[in-house]
Parts: C-alpha cells; structure tokens; sequence
C-alpha cells in the first residue's frame, strides 16, 4: 500500500506479502508429500478422487471446498482504512482456517507443526497490521471521523 508512505510507515506491507508467498509454498510442499505416493485406492477412499480427475497430483490452489484460487482473494479498495480493517479481517480468517486444520492433523506431526507456525505468523501479521492502523489514525486528522478517504481526499470539503 503506497499510500502508507505517506504515513511513514514503509516495507512492512512487503515484507509481509513476501512471507505470505513463502507461506503458499509451505502449504503446497505439504500437500505434495502428502501426495505423491498415494495409490489408486487411497486416492478414492480420501475425498481426493475429484481433484485427481483434474489434476493428478499436481498442486493447483483451491479452497477447501473446492472454490480455485483466484485474484478475488485480494482485496484493495484504496482506502487505507478500509484496506487495513480487511488485512486485519484476513489474517484472522488465515488463523482460524490453520486452527481448522490443526484440529484435523492432531496425529501427524509433520503436518501439525509447520501449520502451527504459519498460524502463528498470521497472528503477528494482525498485530503488525493492528499497529499499522493504529499509527495511521493517530497521525490523521482529528477532524476526520473516517467519513472520507483520506489518500484520496484531502478533507470533507472535498467530498460531493
Ligand atoms: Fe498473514
């Protein structure tokens, strides 16, 4: 978010993306290992068959449910506010999906503690984004009430 610049807030919304790249690899080297010595028979006694019908074993992102990975699990809406709120918002969906998953994965331990760790990054990551907003609003206009954007409009006035 450029606009946390002018906040003097720098890098930490990269640095984040960048650890959240490295987090996706994670998930699908699990995913790979857990894969690709299943037979036949596994295959269709877990749940995986549909996936195998269109993917093999290669990793190709999905939720859960089934819904693929697309550009409509980013959110911006170029308000700093907003987009903050929302990285907040994602990062406790993040956690609680990991705290899903570790209810599930309780006997294989190759799986619980990498999960345990990226859960453990989401929950920095809100903090680091809680911080974030936490700085911008203190440093906006006491004025403003958060009825406007302020990286767009420079004041109420401003608004039609
Ligand atoms: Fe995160």
């Amino acid at each position: 978010m450029p606009i946390l610049r002018n906040f003097r807030i720098c890098n930490f919304d990269t640095d984040i993306g960048t650890e959240e790249l490295a987090h996706l690899e994670m998930v699908a080297t699990i995913v790979h290992q857990l894969t690709k010595n299943l037979s036949m028979e596994q295959i269709e006694e877990s749940g995986f068959r549909n996936y195998y019908v269109d993917h093999t074993i290669g990793i190709w992102p999905q939720a859960a449910g089934g819904i693929p990975f697309n550009a409509c699990e980013f959110q911006s809406k170029g308000d700093i506010i907003t987009d903050l709120m929302e990285d907040m918002a994602a990062e406790q969906k993040a956690r609680s999906t990991y705290d899903n998953i570790l209810r599930l994965v309780r006997d294989e331990p190759d799986v619980y503690e990498p999960i345990k760790f990226l859960r453990a990054r989401e929950v920095v990551h809100f903090q680091r984004f809680g911080e974030a907003l936490r700085i911008v609003q203190d440093r906006l206009n006491e004025k403003n009430f958060y009825a406007f954007n302020p990286g767009f409009d420079c004041c109420e006035g401003n608004m039609k």
